[in-house]
């Protein structure tokens, strides 16, 4: 481990940890951690719709002995902030995923460790630890053409204990990604996704007249709703769905049985110009009725977006490059330090709408954008 870095003079909100570690991060890894897909318009949309939200607060209401304390997959958490899965966190600071770990351990968050991880996942999990209060640790799976690997590195995170497993669904291919590109991004020389070390080539045929290098090569083998099933058949442990936007997909994901669903847009990274995660999550609270625990991201900057994410049917939120910019800044301490902000904002927030704890934060605490209605109705 690093030393113990201090958290930067100034910084004292996630934007700020963003525009510090625009000065820490080099060129390359700056493109590929603040980047997103094409034009880049729902990176910037997913901010703007959780902040064009208005609350309408409550006063004079009882608060004392209020918490943030949820209920998830059985568990109660202290608070429903997770870190998203980030791949390659290495580039970002030589601790990488281990100091995340740390943080996430220190300030009871749950982690979410991707594939693409350039750490084992079993130095992630000991990092993690085991002490009484800490959050969730989740593994993220990218189901990979060959299902027989993808099969042994669950095996994998079940041994090392992780707790549920998270099916990203919302990137059978990259984005446009086209700052990455224009940066000329690479990975430096001694960091690289570990868990697919030894993953055996895909199988390539020449193509034929007509035939597409995407959806003959790499999606031919890309995964459908029969591998969600597959993925349930061959593990003990809950799965999750990650990259849910359309009410009709969150109801198929209910019928399969999924143990959740994560509505995000992949943090803008895949499809520009998707839906913002604020505008879809709603309708998809309301397609499920609280059959399904729905976890949200893309775009969480404020305690007040994290109370926002909550009355409009999240039971918990995740949060990706904040978490990142603050590793950036000061390893663990700057990803503790950005937990440790957002969960004050969040109990500031919920003080100040007259929320004593989180049963208590529903849409009655929004106002409808357009419409300035005081309940918000997704219908509008
Ligand atoms: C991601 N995300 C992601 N998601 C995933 O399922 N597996 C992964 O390996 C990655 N890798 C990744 C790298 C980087 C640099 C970023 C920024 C994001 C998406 C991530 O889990 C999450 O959905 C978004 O980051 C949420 O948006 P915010 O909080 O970054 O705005
Ligand atoms: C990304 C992939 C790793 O967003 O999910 O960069």
């Amino acid at each position: 481990m690093s030393g113990l870095r201090p958290i930067p003079d100034g910084v004292v909100t996630l934007d700020d940890h963003e525009a510090h570690a625009r000065t820490t991060l080099d060129a390359n890894a700056w493109a590929y951690f603040a980047g997103a897909a094409a034009d880049e318009q729902t990176l910037a949309a997913n901010r703007s719709a959780w902040s064009h939200l208005q609350l309408l607060p409550r006063v004079l209401r009882p608060l004392a002995g209020g918490h943030t304390r949820v209920t998830l997959l059985g568990r109660e958490l202290a608070h429903p902030i997770l870190l998203a899965p980030v791949a390659w966190q290495r580039l970002a600071h030589p601790d990488g995923e281990i100091a995340s770990a740390l943080a996430a351990s220190a300030l009871q968050a749950g982690l979410v460790l991707s594939t693409q991880s350039s750490t084992p996942l079993e130095d992630v999990a000991r990092a993690m630890g085991d002490a009484p209060g800490r959050g969730p640790l989740w593994f993220q799976l990218y189901l990979q053409h060959d299902r027989g690997f993808t099969r042994e590195l669950v095996q994998r995170a079940e041994r090392a204990g992780y707790e549920a497993l998270v099916l990203t669904v919302d990137a059978p291919c990259h984005g446009a990604r086209d700052r990455e590109r224009r940066a000329g991004f690479r990975l430096p020389p001694g960091i690289r996704a570990v868990h697919l070390d030894g993953l055996p080539p895909a199988p390539t045929q020449a193509l034929g007249p007509g035939q597409s290098a995407l959806f003959d090569g790499l999606l031919s083998q890309a995964p459908t709703w029969d591998d969600v099933a597959w993925l349930q058949s061959i593990t003990r442990l809950p799965v999750l769905l990650k990259g849910i936007l359309h009410p009709d997909d969150a109801r198929q994901a209910a019928a399969l049985q999924v143990a959740g669903v994560i509505v995000s847009n992949h943090g803008g990274r895949t499809l520009d110009t998707a839906v913002t995660t604020a505008c879809a999550l709603p309708r998809v609270a309301d397609e499920v009725q609280g059959k399904l625990p729905l976890l949200v991201d893309g775009g969480i900057r404020r305690g007040t977006d994290v109370l926002k994410a909550l009355a409009l049917g999240a039971h918990a939120v995740l949060i990706g490059r904040p978490a990142v910019f603050g590793l950036a800044n000061a390893g663990a301490h700057g990803v503790a330090h950005v937990l440790r902000l957002l969960r004050d904002e969040l109990e500031i927030a919920m003080a100040l709408t007259g929320c004593r704890t989180l049963a208590d934060v529903s849409r009655e605490v929004l106002l409808h954008p357009a419409t300035g209605n005081f309940i918000f109705d997704s219908k509008q």
